[in-house]
């Protein structure tokens, strides 16, 4: 595919993620349970609501990642790999578009800055090489997953629904960061790392209210 197409391509897939109009390739994950069980208070739902807010701004985030540093890379076996977790963060991003829905709330309002910060720091980091690109998949990845591990701890037990998705996202974070290191990802040093986990707080903090 030419580059024009690729940036056609990528800019309408933005869009479509910015817009929550993304469609999942798999069914949301489910556990077998009674409706009734399910039941939530209105301050648990508020909480779940907030919590998935923040795995929504995670996926929207994860997208432009994704997509710049499949734009910044000239290695066409690498872009693929980024395409492969691309589509599995397609379904995150449309389980928890879906699950928002059901709960009777919205994404984030400030989806497009996320968008846009997260492909600005994509591309600046693919530009720098592949290793570097891998490296910081793999620490974002793992530092997903960490988060998502918390929202298990923090959603209401009987929250089946929301904890069915997670757990899978989390599963799936997991494989993509050990597909990083597979493909010659390292361990980014530890200032990168705490600038990192700095600036995901900061998002998270702001993704739970608005
Ligand atoms: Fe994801
Ligand atoms: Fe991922």
């Amino acid at each position: 595919m030419v580059l024009i197409d690729r940036l056609i391509n990528e800019f309408d897939r933005g869009l479509q993620a910015i817009l929550g109009i993304t469609r999942a390739t798999r069914p949301v994950p489910t556990f077998d349970t009674n409706p009734a069980d399910m039941l939530l208070s209105l301050q648990e739902k508020r909480h779940v609501i907030g919590l998935m807010r923040v795995n929504h701004v995670g996926e929207v985030c994860a997208q432009a990642l994704y997509q710049a540093q499949k734009l910044a890379t000239k290695d066409i076996l690498l872009r693929d790999a980024f395409a492969h977790a691309q589509l599995e963060e397609e379904d995150h991003l449309a389980w928890t578009a879906e699950r928002l829905s059901t709960l009777g709330s919205h994404p984030s309002l400030l989806n497009p800055l996320w968008y846009t910060g997260a492909f600005i720091i994509g591309f600046c980091v693919g530009k720098i090489g592949d290793k570097t690109s891998l490296s910081f998949m793999a620490e974002t990845e793992w530092q997903v997953e960490n988060h998502l591990n918390n929202h298990l701890e923090s959603l209401p037990l009987h929250d089946y629904e929301s904890r069915a998705i997670v757990n899978q996202m989390r599963l799936d974070e997991a494989a993509h960061a050990q597909a990083a290191l597979d493909s010659g990802g390292v361990e980014l040093s530890w200032p990168i790392r705490k600038a990192m986990s700095v600036c995901a707080k900061m998002m998270t903090t702001i993704a739970y209210y608005i």
